[in-house]
C-alpha cells in the first residue's frame, strides 16, 4: 500500500525542509518537485521552449549545480504557469507519489492536483518576511550575493505570479493542515508535521 503526504506552500517557508526530515521519520522516499519547474525554468534560460524542455526532462538536469539560484527560481515560476510545462510532469509526481512504501512530495499543488487522495495534507507557511529572512540566510551560505530587500521582493514577486495564475495555483486544498511556522522552531515545525501525518496512519 502506497502512502501519501503532500505538503504545500509558498517559498521559503518550509516545506523542504519539514519534507526531508518527514521522510526520514517514517522512511519514505522525498520529492522536491519545484526543482523538476527550477530544471525546466534553467532550459528556458539556456534557450529551450519551456514546453519542450518540459516534454524532454531528464534526471540528470535535476543535478544541475544552478537550480537554486534567485533567476532559475524566477524563471521556475514563469514556466510553472504554462498548463503545458505543468501537464507534462504530472505523469512523473503521480508514479513518484504511489511508491509502494510511501512518499513525501512537496511543492505547490500536491495537495489540490497532483495527489488529491494523498493520506496527509499540509499547507506550510510564515510571513513573508520570516521566509525572506530564511532565504536570505540560505542564499548567503551558498555564497550567492544579494540583499534581504532583493530577497523580500523576489518572493513576493513568485508567490503572487504562484497564487494568481490560472493552472493549479498555490492554495491550501479543502482538506490541507495549515501549518504557520512563523513562531516556530525547525524542530517544533517538524513534530508538528510528524504528529498530524501520525494521526492519519
Ligand atoms: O519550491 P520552489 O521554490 O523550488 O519552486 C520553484 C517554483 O516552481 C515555484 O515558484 C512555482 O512557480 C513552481 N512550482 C509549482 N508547482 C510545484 C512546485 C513548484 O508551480 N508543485
Amino acid at each position: 500500500m502506497s502512502f501519501t503526504v503532500a505538503i504545500d506552500g509558498p517559498a521559503a517557508a518550509g516545506k523542504g525542509t519539514i519534507s526531508r526530515a518527514v521522510a526520514a521519520h517514517f522512511g519514505f522516499a522525498h520529492l522536491d518537485t519545484g526543482l523538476l519547474y527550477r530544471a525546466v525554468g534553467a532550459r528556458m534560460l539556456d534557450g529551450l521552449d519551456p514546453v519542450e524542455a518540459a516534454e524532454t526532462l531528464d534526471p540528470a538536469d535535476l543535478d544541475r549545480d544552478d537550480l537554486r539560484r534567485p533567476e532559475v527560481a524566477q524563471a521556475a515560476s514563469k514556466v510553472a504557469a504554462i498548463t503545458q510545462v505543468r501537464a507534462a510532469l504530472v505523469d512523473f509526481q503521480r508514479a513518484f507519489a504511489a511508491r509502494a512504501g510511501g512518499a513525501v512530495l512537496d511543492g505547490r499543488d500536491i495537495g489540490t492536483v497532483i495527489c488529491p487522495e494523498a493520506a496527509a495534507k499540509l499547507f506550510v507557511t510564515a510571513s513573508d518576511t520570516v521566509r525572506a529572512e530564511r532565504r536570505y540566510r540560505e542564499l548567503a551560505e551558498k555564497g550567492i550575493e544579494t540583499t534581504f530587500d532583493e530577497v523580500l521582493a523576489e518572493m513576493r514577486e513568485r508567490d503572487a505570479r504562484d497564487s494568481e495564475r490560472a493552472a493549479a495555483p498555490l492554495k491550501p486544498a479543502g482538506d490541507a493542515v495549515i501549518l504557520d511556522t512563523s513562531q516556530l522552531s525547525i524542530d517544533q515545525a517538524v513534530a508538528a508535521a510528524i504528529a498530524e501525518i501520525d494521526r492519519r496512519r
